[in-house]
């Protein structure tokens, strides 16, 4: 069904997040009005900002099933940022998905994992549980299947530059990452798009090994920087040596040996069609985080 765009209400979840922030933003500066749009979030005192702007700060924590059914009352179009509770997401996704099916919600763009079908990390075990749900919903769903973001690299600046290397057991393996601001600004263009039914995109930026990130992060912040590529086994023994219990270590080690086998490179144009623009590559990306 085609929306009246002045009478259409789109929310957010977590946004007061990253992304979800972003993508608040990206709704506003493309023109849909603060009244319209809905901030669904965990505590209201953070997001105070937006409500100065105009926009309606509901809370609801994914947990409570009656408060994420009110906060979604009245919503035309949700985006659905997946929440970061790993191993709670399951249960808390599905008061999401009952909420928007019992507020007459018209579509859910929701942020999933890269080849979400196949992706053999953990996390993506989740993604798959709510992605099914999305499918039985009878809702529209647009699944934004995100691969990695460039600032899970920045985040780990201090150490890299502390040591002078990345550490990893990536192998050659490639990553199409791409700053958040580039899934957010694509997700609102889906959440917007005029677009009836359900789609499934694939979303990432230009594709870049462990090697590469390593020569152009150390070039953009004037740091000596090289990819140590260590065995599986090595890698792991690495990250208990540094005080991480077994299974947080399983499971870093899992998203290495996916990255090594290529699951988080996205050769899709996917992104750049929703942006209407290329996507960020990575020096452009790096220069404006941490340049
Ligand atoms: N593609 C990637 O590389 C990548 C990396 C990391 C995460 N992710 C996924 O993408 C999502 C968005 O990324 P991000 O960078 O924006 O993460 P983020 O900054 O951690 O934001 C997560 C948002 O989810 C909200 N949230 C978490 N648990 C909740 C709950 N029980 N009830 C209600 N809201 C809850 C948080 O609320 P508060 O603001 O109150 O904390 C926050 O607003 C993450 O949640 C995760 O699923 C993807």
């Amino acid at each position: 069904m085609q929306l009246d765009r002045r009478m259409t209400s789109y929310a957010v979840t977590g946004a007061t997040g990253h992304l979800g922030r972003l993508a608040v933003t990206h709704l506003l500066d493309r023109g849909i009005r603060a009244a319209d749009v809905v901030a669904v979030v965990r505590d209201a005192g953070k997001a105070a900002d937006l409500a100065e702007r105009g926009v309606q700060v509901r809370a609801a924590d994914y947990d409570d099933a009656a408060a994420v059914k009110a906060a979604l009352a009245g919503v035309d179009r949700l985006l659905f940022v997946s929440g970061s509770e790993a191993g709670r997401r399951e249960a808390q996704h599905r008061n999401v998905v009952a909420a928007a099916q019992a507020g007459g919600v018209q579509r859910i763009a929701y942020t999933s994992i890269a080849r979400a079908d196949s992706n053999s990390t953990p996390l993506a075990i989740e993604h798959r549980a709510t992605e099914e749900m999305l499918r039985g919903s009878g809702i529209d769903t647009v699944l934004l299947r995100n691969s990695w973001y460039v600032e899970n690299y920045t985040a780990q600046l201090e150490q890299y530059r502390a040591t002078g290397a990345i550490v990893g057991a990536a192998g050659e393996g490639r990553v199409a990452a791409a700053p958040r601001a580039d899934y957010a600004e694509a997700a609102v263009a889906a959440l917007l798009a005029d677009v009836p039914g359900s789609a499934t995109y694939e979303l990432g930026g230009p594709a870049f090994t462990m090697s590469e990130l390593a020569a152009v992060l150390g070039d953009v912040t004037g740091t000596d920087l090289a990819y140590r590529d260590l065995s599986p086994a090595d890698f792991r023994a690495g990250l208990v040596a540094a005080g991480l219990d077994e299974g947080t270590a399983e499971f870093v080690l899992a998203l290495e040996l996916a990255t090594a086998a290529g699951e988080l490179d996205v050769p899709s144009t996917d992104l750049e069609r929703l942006l209407g623009r290329p996507a960020t590559d990575l020096r452009s990306a790096l220069t404006a985080l941490v340049g």
